[in-house]
């Protein structure tokens, strides 16, 4: 009798608890299949559509923007090219119009900017206007990345500000030019993160905190308007310059093993796509997927992870 009342007491809040966590389990996972597979086909833009639009790139001079610069032309939209060095901004157009027989000359801009200096961002988003009087698309990549042991920062923090300069402030102003012709246009912002602005890892107290801020802001900024879409990526390792500009505090280059590392180019059809299917975001990784969804359950699994992996990168 005590023994039956016993089971009854431990037994009916278990079967209550297990079939409740059944029903969250399946409810989270049918939304997940949903809003990661079903609503962005759904939600896709015809390619068609990408014709004649206006497409401001930033770090366009290499990399990851110089990539989303070919795709972009080559679906017909009007490239803007944003850098401080005129001589790859040229080459990368030269070398557009060469590969794509039906790019024309006035479809691609070469702008020379230091997004640092808010006077030479005024000047650039004035010359798109100039030039093709609207403005669709803004992908927001310039950066600069650092590798920094926090114990052995001298007294300058020039480094964190350096980095918070073209990080996050230049994104701040260029959103804040761009926004009225954003809103007419019903436009797109998308925001190259990286999963340094979702995880904390050793050496990147600088860089992981400009990209936390970045996405701190624009996920506060698409609360306050459903006219501009935002899509905010979140690239891993990928095969570009960016590793060999690192700042550092001894000046030196780090050695790094790149094996794995993503190529630009499939980098760049991935952001598109995001953008062309409407994503609020996009993490580019299998582990960095892992790493969201998990983080937290358990904090501690996913920073022994993103540790090793980050060191796994830097060439002893
Ligand atoms: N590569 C990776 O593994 C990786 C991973 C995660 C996230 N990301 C992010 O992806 C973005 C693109 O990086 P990437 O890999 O393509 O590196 P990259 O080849 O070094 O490109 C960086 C671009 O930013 C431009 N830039 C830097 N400072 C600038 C400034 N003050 N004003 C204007 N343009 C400036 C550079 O052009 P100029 O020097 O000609 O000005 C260059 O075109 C960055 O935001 C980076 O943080 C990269």
């Amino acid at each position: 009798m005590v023994v039956g009342s016993l089971l009854l007491f431990i037994g009916f809040p278990y079967i209550v608890l297990k079939s409740v966590l059944s029903v969250l389990f399946t409810f989270l996972t049918v939304y997940y299949i949903v809003d990661q597979f079903l609503l962005p086909k759904l939600r896709e833009k015809p390619l068609s559509s990408y014709k004649g639009k206006v497409v401001i790139i930033t770090g366009a001079s290499g990399g990851i923007g110089e990539e989303c610069a070919k795709q972009y032309a080559r679906l017909g939209s009007k490239v803007v090219l944003v850098a401080r060095r005129t001589e790859q901004l040229n080459r990368v157009k030269e070398n557009i119009l060469k590969n794509y027989s039906r790019v024309k000359d006035e479809d691609l801009l070469v702008v020379k900017a230091d997004l640092t200096i808010q006077d030479d961002c005024k000047q650039m988003v004035q010359t798109v206007i100039d030039n093709y009087s609207k403005i669709d698309i803004c992908v927001w990549n310039a950066g600069l990345g650092s590798l920094i042991e926090f114990s052995k920062l001298g007294d300058d923090i020039q480094i964190y500000r350096d980095n918070m300069e073209i990080n996050y402030f230049s994104l701040v102003y260029c959103t804040h030019l761009v926004f009225p012709y954003l809103i007419q246009s019903k436009g797109s912002i998308v925001v190259i993160s990286s999963l340094a602005g979702k995880f904390g890892t050793a050496l990147r107290t600088s860089y992981s905190a400009s990209k936390h801020a970045v996405q701190g802001f624009f996920n506060s900024l698409r609360h306050e308007t459903k006219d501009i879409q935002i899509t905010i990526v979140n690239p891993g390792f990928i095969l570009t310059e960016f590793h060999d500009n690192l700042k550092t505090l001894d000046g030196n280059k780090v050695e790094r093993n790149k094996g794995n590392f993503m190529t630009a180019e499939r980098c760049a059809a991935e952001i598109l796509e995001a953008e062309r299917q409407r994503r609020r975001e996009l993490i580019q990784s299998a582990k960095g997927k892992f790493g969201v969804i998990v983080q937290n359950i358990a904090p501690d699994l996913v920073d022994f992870l993103s540790h090793k992996f980050a060191s796994s990168s830097v060439k002893k």
